[in-house]
């Protein structure tokens, strides 16, 4: 088959435009924009209004909050107003609703970018988990609502595990060693993939 090479520039064109779309479809809101993710510990207050600041942006799942700020922050996020209100990280560990953020250092004063995708829809709070909660009610969190938007993208989309399947009892004559039969099924399916790619090549450059 000769390729018609304009044909081939469409196509390439196509994938860009396809690629582009993609690319400038989820947003990156730089949380506080130009002033962070701060606090000042000596007058008490965070470095600008984040409740204005997200009152003031649109968010949708595949989004990600970029927090731009230092080791002497963290980010705390939860999906449970309770702990929010109370400003308050405590949480049962096996309800997964409360997540920190932090940059795993000792030193205070290094930079550090915190990225957070936005994976679930609703409301999403988030707080300073710093200075025992005082930052927190001196201003530093605020709440969003996520949109459905175009969902989520698949780097971020995990998939749910398998649903529980109760295991058949073992055949009666189990004391076989079942390797070398698994061995047999990954030569053969090789063997397959091999036949397969033989199978498309002849296709292709008959
Ligand atoms: C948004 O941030 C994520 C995480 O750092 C990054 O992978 C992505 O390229 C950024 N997107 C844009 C449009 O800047
Ligand atoms: C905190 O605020 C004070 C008074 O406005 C200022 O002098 C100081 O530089 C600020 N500290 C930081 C770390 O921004
Ligand atoms: C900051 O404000 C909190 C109240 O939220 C107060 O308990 C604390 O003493 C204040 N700290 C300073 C340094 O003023
Ligand atoms: C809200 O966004 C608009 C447009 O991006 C901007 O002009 C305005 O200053 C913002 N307001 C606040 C409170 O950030
Ligand atoms: C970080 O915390 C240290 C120790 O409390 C303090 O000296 C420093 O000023 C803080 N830096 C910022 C940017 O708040
Ligand atoms: C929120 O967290 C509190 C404990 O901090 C817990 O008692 C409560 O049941 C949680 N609410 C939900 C809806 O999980």
């Amino acid at each position: 088959m000769a390729t018609d090479p304009s044909m081939a520039v469409n196509l390439a064109s196509l994938l860009l435009l396809i690629f582009a779309s993609t690319a400038t479809a989820y947003t990156n809101h730089t949380v506080g924009d130009a002033k962070g993710w701060h606090f000042n510990a000596t007058t008490n207050t965070s470095a600008t209004d984040y409740s204005a600041w997200a009152a003031n942006q649109t968010f949708s799942l595949g989004d990600y909050l970029i927090f731009k700020t230092t080791t002497n922050q963290t980010v705390i996020q939860t999906y449970n107003v309770t702990n929010y209100r109370h400003c308050s990280a405590d949480d049962d560990e096996s309800d997964g609703d409360t997540f920190e953020y932090e940059g795993g250092s000792n030193n205070f004063n290094e930079e550090l970018t915190i990225e957070v995708p936005l994976t679930i829809e609703g409301a999403n709070y988030y707080f300073s988990g710093a200075a025992d909660g005082i930052q927190c009610q001196q201003g530093m969190a605020f709440n969003i609502k996520v949109g459905h938007g175009q969902g989520l993208p698949p780097y971020l989309n995990q998939p749910p595990p398998p649903p529980y399947v109760t295991p058949s009892p073992p055949p009666p004559e189990s004391t076989e060693q079942p390797s070398p039969v698994e061995n047999d099924v990954g030569m053969t399916s090789a063997a397959n993939v091999r036949a397969a790619l033989c199978a498309l090549t002849v296709l292709l450059f008959a």
